[in-house]
């Protein structure tokens, strides 16, 4: 039996999945598996059992991954579970911020009691017209899970829309509508664009991308819509940007202090993946994730070590090794395999950073001994035989 600990409450659409072979247990001792969404993991005491710990959800700050990898636990992330969620928070944005929607809403609740309130807004509706997306150019920076879905919707609804992402993925070039423009720089974004929509990570090299000169290049009345991380933005520039009607409207997910207090940004606390679909879509997909490393020692959607697929394990014995990404593993490890007179019908090695994976289909079983002679490999970390 395989004992699943849950630190958070995890949507009954993940632990339904856990039927046979799979019990949730209250303790983490003695776990082989844990799903988390919030609670913070780094002071925590990680016991033995445990071998894969799954955040149901994309940030992984609440996690210590380097230290799971040194003890050879897996640490996995849902990406793109939330982008249909991010994806609808887009599409309303780009409507408030073309019709101005809540600037007409808080002007009805001032007039409420006003017993003539249907003749009023009649004659004063005027002042919160605005304008259609359709036949707007709408530029998406960022082409994965959530750009590539947004990219596929704004096309759909009459945008033109151009695509940009120098690292885009197989998949998400699978994946992306060919009626969105495949754009090579990010400056024929900034010149052409009506609407620019950040979908890309933080990292060193994005951020603060959009910068005081950034903005510049970029039309008269833009508007910019961040779903991503407030920090890709240069606020104190972007303030200026609205102050001055550079920008018309700057649409972010992430209030702090400076945006919550900028004239002309719609600040919204964090919603973008705040519907029930998302954490039902999150709590299915660590669920998954965990029963097959557990099951078959594939690893998909790891953030600590290499992603690794051999498929449902058929073979009599499926070895899996994790260790450090150094020289020689493969050959110590097959060397031991050859001495005990083991053949190998498949295997794979993938290295992520510092660590490594090895995954290795036998045609007999391998003895305990054998495993221990594995383990004892100077840079193994974890040895399973399933
Ligand atoms: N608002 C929310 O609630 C919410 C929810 C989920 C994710 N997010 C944010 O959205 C971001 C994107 O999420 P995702 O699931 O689409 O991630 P993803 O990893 O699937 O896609 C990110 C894409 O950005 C591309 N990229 C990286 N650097 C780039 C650059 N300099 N220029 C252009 N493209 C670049 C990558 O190649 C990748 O295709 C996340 O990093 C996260 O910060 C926000």
């Amino acid at each position: 039996m395989k004992r699943i600990h849950c630190l958070n409450a995890i949507s009954k659409y993940g632990t339904d999945l856990l039927t046979g072979g799979y019990e949730l247990t209250e303790q983490m001792d003695g776990a082989d598996g844990v799903l988390v969404r919030s609670a913070a993991m780094h002071d925590m005491e990680l016991p033995d059992s445990l071998l894969a710990i799954a955040r149901a959800g994309a940030g992984v700050n609440n996690i210590p991954l380097d230290k799971c990898a040194e003890k050879g636990i897996v640490v996995f992330n849902t990406p793109g579970a939330n982008a249909n969620g991010v994806k609808e928070l887009v599409l309303a944005s780009l409507i408030l911020a073309s019709r101005d929607v809540i600037g007409g809403i808080q002007w009805c609740q001032s007039i409420k009691d006003d017993p003539n309130i249907a003749k009023a807004v009649e004659k004063g509706k005027k002042a919160f017209a605005g304008c259609e997306i359709r036949g707007k150019k709408l530029g998406v920076i960022g082409l994965g899970a959530i750009g590539v879905e947004v990219a596929n919707a704004a096309a759909a609804l009459g945008m033109t829309v151009y695509g940009y992402d120098p690292f885009i993925s197989v998949n998400g070039a699978w994946m992306l509508s060919r009626d969105v423009k495949h754009i090579m720089t990010a400056d024929d974004i900034y010149k052409e664009c009506d609407y620019i929509t950040l979908h890309v990570p933080l990292l060193d090299s994005t951020r603060g991308m959009i910068s005081a000169s950034v903005l510049q290049e970029m039309k008269d009345g833009v508007v910019v819509l961040n779903f991503s991380r407030d920090v890709l933005v240069d606020e104190d520039a972007m303030a200026e940007a609205l102050n001055s009607g550079k920008v018309k409207k700057y649409i972010t997910d992430f209030p702090n202090p400076k945006s919550a207090n900028m004239a002309g940004a719609v600040v919204i606390p964090h919603l973008g993946a705040s519907t029930e679909e998302s954490e039902d879509n999150c709590a299915k997909m660590a669920v998954k994730e965990i029963m097959d490393y557990l099951e078959n020692g594939n690893i998909r959607n790891s953030v600590n070590y290499p992603n690794c697929d051999m498929g449902v394990c058929r073979a009599v014995c499926r070895l899996t090794v994790l260790h450090r990404n150094i020289p020689n593993m493969i050959g110590q490890i097959t060397a031991v395999l050859a001495a005990e007179g083991i053949n190998i019908s498949d295997m794979t090695n993938k290295s992520k950073d510092k660590f490594a994976y090895t995954m290795v289909d036998l045609e007999q079983k391998a003895a305990e001994e054998a495993l221990e002679r594995i383990r004892s490999i100077d840079g193994v970390l974890r040895v399973r035989a399933m």
